[in-house]
Formats: C-alpha cells, structure tokens, sequence
C-alpha cells in the first residue's frame, strides 16, 4: 500500500500569501475603525444628530450644545414649527426617516438607534438633500421616555428590528411589553404604529404580545406583503439596507399596523 502524502493545512498556502492576507485584514480592520471614529466624531457636529450616552438621564448631546432637555420641545426648539411628529424605532441608516421626510415635508421625522456610524448615512443624506423636517437620536430605546412628552409623537415606525430569538432576551424585542409600556407616555390618542420585519419568529411574537396587551389593537397584519395586489400601506415601498438583504436571501416581508390606547 503507498503512504498518502498528508500536507498540513497551512503549508499549502505560501507563506508570503499568509502574511500578506493578514496584513490586508489588519489594515482592513484599522481603517473601518478610523472611518467610525471618523462618523463618531462627524455626528457630533450634525445639526441633526442628538446623542443620549446616559441611560439614566433625559439628557442629550448636539454639537456644542450640550445636556439639552428635548422632551417636549422638538417642534419649538428643533423644528422650529409645529407638526406632527412621527419616529421611526431602530432606524440603522435612516432611510425610512428620510424617504418619509422627502414624501410628507410638512411631517417632522425622528430616527432612534443606538449605532453612530448607521445614524451618520441618513444624518448626512438629510443635510445635504436638505431636509430641515428630520432629525435623529443616537441612544437606546429603552430610554425612549426620557425623549418625548405627553401626546407629543403620533406614528412609529419599527424597520427590521432585531428580533432578539433566544427566549431569554424577549424583553429586548421592540414589541414586548416592556417597550409597549414605555411608548405609551408620549403617544397621540389618534397614534398609528407599523412594524416591518422580515423574521417569522418576531411576526408572530408580536401578534401574541399585541393580543396580550389590554391597551394594544392590531389594525391589520399580513406575512408576506409582496404577495399582495397591492401593498397595504402605501410607505411600505420604501426599503432599507436590511429589507434588501432580506429580499435577496428571498425572504418575505411581514406588517404588522397596530395602535395603543392612551390616556
Ligand atoms: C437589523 S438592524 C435594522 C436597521 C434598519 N432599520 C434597516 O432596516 O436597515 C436593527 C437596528 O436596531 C438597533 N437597535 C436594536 N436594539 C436597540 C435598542 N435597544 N436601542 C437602540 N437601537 C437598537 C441596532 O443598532 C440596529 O441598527
């Protein structure tokens, strides 16, 4: 019987290839670091941007202006006018926000989420398509209270939000009851919310937290949007960064409208 040539796995690949790849990841890994601190340091100076680094405070950050108290404040002090206000939850790079804020001039816009350098494409893209009508927070949305006041906002939208499977994160889901409760301090009596998702599992989650939720009525829900003659509400075109990844991986698109009562 011949012996088997067994080469170890590293010496098929030349060394100098080794040391170049590791190089190029290093340097990769460098670079989008600086390009964060980059953004970081860009939204800081935004017009548009407030950032919140305290969960225990009201507090926000924007530009020089330091610890400003926002809550109901946005139309007078940011807008300078008033409108309705409407929010878009876990708002990544904004797109929402701003495609909303192109088709509804007369709306005022604001994206949460807690990534920086996410925030930074849809901050950017407002100022240079100067749109005065959209603003953003960079904060966690557990301390969404903190932000708005009393019948201060009156739609939401929750775009892809993660869905946070295991069992023992279900309170980070942005439709748990824990987050219901807390959005119900600042809503409009009249408030509209959508979520859009693209996970089975957090579609049927919020069904049975919204079912389970006194104060929660479900205005309608479909799984698979695409598959409809016609979408059920007509913002549902717009598409993130993540719907499109989803899209690709031929996921489908779920929608859930609901509303609160408030007192
Ligand atoms: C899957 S991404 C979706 C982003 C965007 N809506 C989209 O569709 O492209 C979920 C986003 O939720 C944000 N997020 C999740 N939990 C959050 C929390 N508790 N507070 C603030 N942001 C949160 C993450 O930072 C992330 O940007």
């Amino acid at each position: 019987m011949k012996d088997k040539l067994v080469l170890p796995l590293g010496s098929l690949i030349p060394f100098n290839i080794c040391v170049n790849q590791y190089i190029n990841r290093y340097q990769f890994i460098a670079l989008s670091q600086r390009n964060k601190l980059k953004k970081f340091a860009d939204i800081l100076r935004f017009s548009n941007v407030y950032e919140n680094f305290n969960p225990l405070s009201p507090l926000l950050q924007n530009g020089d202006v330091i610890d400003i108290d926002m809550k109901g404040k946005w139309n007078a002090e940011h807008f300078k006018k008033d409108a309705k206000i409407c929010l878009e939850l876990a708002c990544g790079r904004g797109e929402y926000s701003v495609a909303l804020a192109e088709r509804y001039p007369k709306t005022h816009f604001i994206g949460l989420d807690i990534k920086g350098a996410r925030i930074w494409q849809g901050a950017k893209k407002a100022i240079e398509s100067k749109f005065d009508n959209v603003a953003f927070v960079r904060a966690r949305i557990e301390n969404i209270p903190s932000f708005f006041a009393k019948n201060e906002v009156s739609e939401m939208w929750i775009t892809f939000p993660d869905p946070f499977l295991r069992d023992s994160k279900e309170n980070r889901r942005l439709t748990s009851h824990n987050f219901l409760d807390r959005y119900l301090p600042f809503l409009r009596p009249d408030n509209v919310l959508h979520l859009k998702t693209d996970s089975p599992e957090l579609y049927e989650f919020t069904l049975e937290s919204l079912g389970a939720f006194e104060k929660a009525t479900i205005i309608k829900h479909f799984d698979d949007i695409y598959s409809l003659p016609e979408l059920p509400h007509p913002d549902l075109e717009f598409k993130t960064y993540y719907e499109k990844m989803h899209l690709a991986n031929s996921k489908t698109i779920k929608y859930v409208q609901f509303h609160l009562d408030v007192d």
